[in-house]
């Protein structure tokens, strides 16, 4: 399949055509994601939760996020690859998001970058893209403004919250991204939003109006057990399967029943017999 550019999400909205979106960290998975068809691939901040074991996304590097970045690229070639920019790497200058946006696309390849945030980072998206880059924003539940927002909780679901939204939407679209992101939110709000804007609109627990769905890869495959947001469809129980595998490998290692034959290596013919002549004669 041909990769996929801003055109062709532009032209899948307007037919209707639905944009399928996973996370991904690895090289594996950007591979596996590749081959079932996946449309756009994040290498999301959320590797801070579900590959390194931290409470919340702050602690990520701009140096962690280009490691995995190049892996997702070098996985998955023909697949519109996002990377997200962690905290602190875009929220103080606009300076300092144009070179972070850079790296992304120098050290790892990227198509695009994606920014938390709605009006307070338009001036940033704004850079980023006069730089000749493509921005995806990212509006609701912003991880990292957790703090900020009471936890990791739903957003717009008061009347007044929703406006609000609604207005970031709108100023991230006029700041020139190409598309936005709308996490944890009621469907109601993701509809008006879908509809308003004219940049594709993606989802991640905002409802079935989105034009497309994004989910955590280790969520979705049942490998992040540490919690699980309401939005996450679980379409595999991998952490199960993973478990009873390890448990049997132990148990056939200390039994002495791995390795059988089939996983040894053999010597040439007839080296085993002058093998063991020689050992008798060094004996
Ligand atoms: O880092 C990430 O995977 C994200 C999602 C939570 C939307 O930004």
């Amino acid at each position: 399949m041909a990769k996929k550019n801003i055109f062709s999400f532009y032209q899948m909205k307007e037919k209707g055509e639905k944009i399928t979106y996973l996370t991904a960290y690895d090289f594996p998975t950007a591979r596996m994601a590749e081959v079932a068809g996946l449309d756009m691939l994040l290498v999301g901040d959320s590797l801070g939760m579900v590959v390194y074991g931290y409470e919340g996304t702050l602690p990520v590097t701009m140096d962690q996020m280009i490691v995995h970045s190049q892996a997702v690229r070098r996985g998955a070639p023909n697949t519109f690859v996002i990377g997200d920019m962690p905290f602190l790497s875009y929220q103080q200058s606009v300076t300092e998001a144009i070179e972070n946006a850079g790296r992304f696309h120098k050290e790892a390849g990227v198509d695009a970058v994606k920014l938390e945030g709605g009006r307070r980072v338009a001036a940033q998206i704004r850079g980023i893209v006069e730089s000749g880059m493509l921005v995806m924003g990212h509006i609701g539940l912003t991880p990292q403004s957790s703090a900020q927002l009471g936890g990791f909780k739903a957003q717009a679901n008061t009347a007044e919250a929703a406006m609000e939204i609604i207005a970031d939407a709108r100023a991230v679209e006029e700041a020139g991204a190409f598309a936005i992101l709308l996490e944890a939110i009621p469907p109601e709000v993701g509809k008006v939003i879908t509809e308003t804007l004219k940049i594709p609109v993606l989802g991640i627990g905002a409802g079935p109006h989105c034009d497309g769905q994004l989910l955590i890869v280790s969520d979705m495959l049942g490998i992040f057990e540490a919690f699980t947001p309401k939005f996450v469809k679980k379409y595999a129980n991998l952490a199960g399967e993973i478990v009873t595998a390890f448990q049997e490998y132990v148990n056939e290692v200390r039994s002495g029943k791995f390795p059988e034959e089939q996983y040894c290596y053999k010597m040439k013919a007839g080296e085993a017999e002058k093998f063991t002549e020689l050992l008798s004669k060094s004996s």
